[in-house]
């Protein structure tokens, strides 16, 4: 797709900054809520700029930019390192950091301070965090401190094992039955918003319609009131595989790679730097070096000559 193809992103100076309000009113005003990953500086500039809502530091980071095999390494400074990156970036977009696996599953009050974390350290202004009914404790607890929590249900990769892979969730009707008896649980609980990822779409559907927060999904289905990717994959970036539910709106992995071979071919042949890329000095100051750099290797022949 060439930069022609995409519309240009909307008046900048008059985007306000989106908050929890507006994305309730998205979904009663039945217009959709976009959201992507983003964890470094530009890629989170680009993506305010371009007029995006929500803005999420996911943990997928550990796969997609720290090259590990799942999420279930990343750390609480990890994810604040990148948090922070984003935060530099982004203006209006709200900004949503992932609370990465053991930050809140041991102790409430350890989810709590680390949610804080996310804030103060962060620069971020809710948190996510993966689970049903089990999590509703820490929800309350983490929503009564004052930080607005997403939720997270169906395929919950910080749960890999336990599910048995990457897998889509929710497809038998007991699993769905449950799946919607967390996402009631979630919202009592005091969850703003919701991510439904990999589960079917006419179970997202019912979920996004019974609910009053809005549904975000992922692999989802159309029923959602918002979707969300991890922006590696919607690039082309991220090599290792492709969930069918991406959609890859460019292939940027293989023109980075033509890129980095046209260097080092450039670079072996001495094509580059070309003088365009070079810094030079005037001749008149070229001229009183040379003359300096004579007078001096004079004097060294002179000094030799003598011993
Ligand atoms: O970590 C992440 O990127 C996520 C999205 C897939 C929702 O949780």
């Amino acid at each position: 797709m060439s930069a022609q193809q995409i519309s240009a992103p909307p008046d900048m100076a008059a985007r306000k900054k989106i908050t929890l309000t507006d994305l309730r009113r998205k979904k009663e005003q039945g217009q959709p809520i976009t959201m992507l990953t983003a964890y470094d500086y530009p890629t989170a500039k680009a993506m305010d700029e371009a007029g995006l809502d929500v803005i999420l530091v996911g943990d997928s980071l550990g796969m997609v930019v720290l090259g590990y095999p799942n999420t279930l390494q990343v750390t609480m400074e990890d994810m604040l390192h990148h948090c922070r990156a984003v935060a530099r970036g982004a203006q209006a977009a709200l900004l949503v950091g992932d609370m990465p696996f053991m930050s809140y599953q041991v102790s409430i009050q350890e989810a709590v301070r680390n949610a804080g974390r996310f804030l103060q350290e962060g620069g971020m202004e809710a948190v996510k965090l993966e689970g049903g009914r089990e999590r509703a404790e820490t929800i309350r607890a983490i929503v009564t401190a004052g930080i607005p929590v997403m939720g997270h249900l169906g395929l919950t990769p910080q749960s890999i094992h336990q599910l048995g892979g990457f897998r889509p969730q929710g497809r038998r009707a007991e699993e769905a039955r449950r799946l919607l008896e967390d996402a009631f649980a979630l919202q009592d609980a005091g969850c703003f918003s919701l991510v439904l990822e990999s589960v079917p779409s006419q179970l997202a559907t019912i979920i996004t319609q019974q609910l009053e927060i809005p549904t975000i999904g992922i692999g989802a289905g159309v029923g959602c009131d918002g979707q969300v990717l991890v922006t590696h994959d919607l690039l082309g970036l991220f090599d290792r595989f492709t969930p069918r539910f991406v959609k890859q709106y460019a292939q940027l992995y293989p023109l980075m790679q033509a890129a980095f071979a046209q260097y080092i071919a450039e670079v072996q042949a001495r094509a580059f730097p070309s003088r365009e890329h070079s810094l030079e000095m005037s001749e008149e100051e070229w001229h009183s070096f040379l003359q300096h750099i004579q007078s001096l290797s004079a004097h060294r022949w002179a000094e030799t000559a003598v011993e």
